[in-house]
């Protein structure tokens, strides 16, 4: 069989040309160009096997990036693996409200009387939950200056996380950490210091992660989707020490589900810890990504 062939072969078992194309090029190990460059080349026996075998896993619903051990998050390449949660593009927009604030801080939420965010020369950054590592390897490599403490409670997730720092060349300027949440940056002197906390934390609601598509829930880890039993348990824990953390001025970033952010928002509301508060909507116009921003603390 050659390559045309192949591709017509995956295309008709997998019923979706674009993935036929990704489990093809994968299995080959080469490039898109070289799909159609030379599509009367032979597939050795090994390749065939290779591909036969990934047709079948992605048939039992094995989610394509699982496969082919690749994601890309921010036009960045992130190597995933069955103990990490599989980067999804919606999380690009707490990315963006990183970076906007860095770049323009006007142009959100701040007031012309506003104390600007634009002094942020070197902000210091914390991603709770960070999976394969994508939103902390992702700002340390669009924020130059910045310094990032990374948690999960997966130590498998943690090393690969390390791995896509690595590549990205920024594992000088991530601190991974293992632990429960804020707790392995508990003894690191960071209470009033942080500039930015990010999250996208787990917040399916529990009773409802089995009716999801069998990519998700039979294949990501349940420790990645679990939100408890309203699936704001995260928040409630985050919002909770978030104020800790932050400096004056600081920023809150988390990524929300569906339908979560009038009770996220009044969470953070009822602390009395933060003063400007704003919601952004996905490609989708759902409500995705909670901003809010920390008040001055004494004297700071
Ligand atoms: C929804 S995934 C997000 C992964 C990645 N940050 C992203 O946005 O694609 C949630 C992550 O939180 C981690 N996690 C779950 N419970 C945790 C806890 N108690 N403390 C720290 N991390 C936790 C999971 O292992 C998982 O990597």
């Amino acid at each position: 069989m050659n390559i045309k062939e192949a591709l017509n072969q995956t295309h008709q078992d997998l019923e979706n040309f674009l993935e036929a194309e990704v489990l093809l090029k994968s299995c080959l190990g080469i490039e898109n160009v070289e799909l159609y460059l030379n599509p009367v080349r032979h597939l050795s026996r090994y390749e065939l096997n290779l591909l036969e075998e990934a047709i079948e896993k992605r048939k039992d619903h094995l989610p394509l990036a699982y496969i082919t051990g690749e994601k890309e998050f921010y036009s960045l390449g992130f190597r995933v693996a069955p103990d990490t949660f599989i980067p999804r593009p919606e999380t690009e927009f707490i990315v963006d409200a990183v970076w906007k604030k860095i770049l323009d801080p006007g142009s959100l939420i701040l007031g012309k009387d506003q104390h600007p965010a634009s002094s942020i020369q070197h902000p210091v950054i914390v991603d709770l939950g960070t999976g394969c590592g994508n939103i902390a390897a992702t700002l340390a490599r669009y924020i130059p200056h910045s310094k990032i403490y990374a948690t999960d409670i997966s130590k498998k997730a943690l090393e690969v996380a390390e791995e896509n720092a690595r590549r990205h060349r920024v594992e000088d300027r991530i601190t991974f950490l293992e632990g429960n949440l804020f707790s392995p940056l508990e003894n690191r002197h960071l209470k009033g210091k942080i500039d930015f906390l990010v999250s996208n934390p787990p917040y399916v609601i529990r009773s409802e992660i089995d009716s999801l598509m069998p990519e998700v829930a039979n294949y990501e880890p349940r420790i990645a989707l679990d939100g408890g039993e309203d699936g704001l348990s995260f928040y409630r824990r985050i919002i909770e020490e978030a104020p800790k953390y932050l400096k004056s001025h600081g920023y809150l970033v988390l990524e929300l589900g569906i339908d979560q952010a009038p009770p996220v928002k009044e969470m953070i509301e009822k602390t009395l810890e933060f003063e400007s508060i704003e919601i952004i909507k996905d490609y989708s116009r759902i409500e995705r990504v909670i901003v809010a921003r920390r008040t001055v603390i004494g004297n700071q």
